[in-house]
């Protein structure tokens, strides 16, 4: 049984996320700030049979992430960490001259700091699985300028280059910074509340992420639109 350890799995992406890989026979370990939803997720994804560790915490508290990936070994492993947890730096966003430089260190903090701790934790375990993955998940946002953007998207813009890296340093690995595309979700409401444009549900691009586990291409980036389209 392979044991995926999941940040922000309680809403959006993440559960969706989360959902697919329990459907597939994956152990989880899963991650979010907010103790009630995660516990209802956690229940409902016992439902395919799955085991799940759903703890409670923030991702950029290190003991936390050694307790997720303690809970994983628990499991038997770690086969795939995702680094899903995000944030914005601002709610809503704001242009740059008017950025609070706090939140630019909370996006920073949460969105490539603690990507990379919970990386360094799982390391060992991930390079002993045999599919050792990585999963970092980016946006548009990290390549292209959009006007309020900026903080939210020089962290994740880091966070490629780091998984770039990573994917250099750990060749027995495959590291992947996945750019899911729009999708509807509550990051989305916050980040753009007066933008009314319909979007994709999460579970739309899960699909994508799912291709990538079953192909397993290089460690590089990619866009899960593109992928759930074939291309
Ligand atoms: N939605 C989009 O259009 C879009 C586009 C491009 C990229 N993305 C990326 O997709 C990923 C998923 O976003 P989403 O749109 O699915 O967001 P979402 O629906 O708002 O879900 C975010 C999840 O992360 C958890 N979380 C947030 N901060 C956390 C922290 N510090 N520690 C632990 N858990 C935390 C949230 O739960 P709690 O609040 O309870 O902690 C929640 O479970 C993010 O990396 C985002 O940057 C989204």
């Amino acid at each position: 049984m392979s044991v995926a350890v999941i940040t922000g799995a309680s809403k959006g992406l993440g559960r969706a996320l989360a959902g697919a890989l329990a459907a597939r026979g994956w152990d989880l370990v899963l991650d979010a700030r907010g103790a009630g939803a995660l516990r209802e997720v956690a229940e409902e994804l016992e439902k395919y049979g799955a085991r799940v560790a759903a703890l409670p915490g923030d991702v950029t508290d290190a003991g936390h992430r050694a307790d997720l990936v303690a809970a994983a070994a628990r499991f038997g492993g770690v086969d795939l960490v995702v680094s899903n947890a995000s944030a914005l730096g601002a709610e809503p966003l704001v242009r740059l001259d008017a950025l609070p430089l706090e939140g630019l260190r909370r996006a920073l903090e949460v969105n490539v700091v603690a990507a990379l701790g919970l990386v360094q934790e799982a390391l060992p375990l991930l390079r002993a699985s045999g599919i050792g993955t990585v999963i970092a998940v980016s946006s548009d946002a990290a390549a292209e300028a959009y006007e309020t953007w900026g903080g939210y998207g020089a962290s994740k813009a880091a966070l490629d280059h780091l998984v770039a890296v990573l994917g250099e340093e750990e060749p027995g690995l495959r590291v992947w910074a996945v750019d899911p595309g729009d999708m509807a979700t509550e990051l989305c409401a916050a980040a753009v509340p007066d933008d009314e444009e319909p979007r994709p549900d999460p579970a739309d691009v899960v699909p994508g992420f799912l291709r990538l586990l079953d192909e397993r291409p290089v460690s590089g980036r990619y866009t899960a639109p593109a992928l759930v389209e074939g291309r």
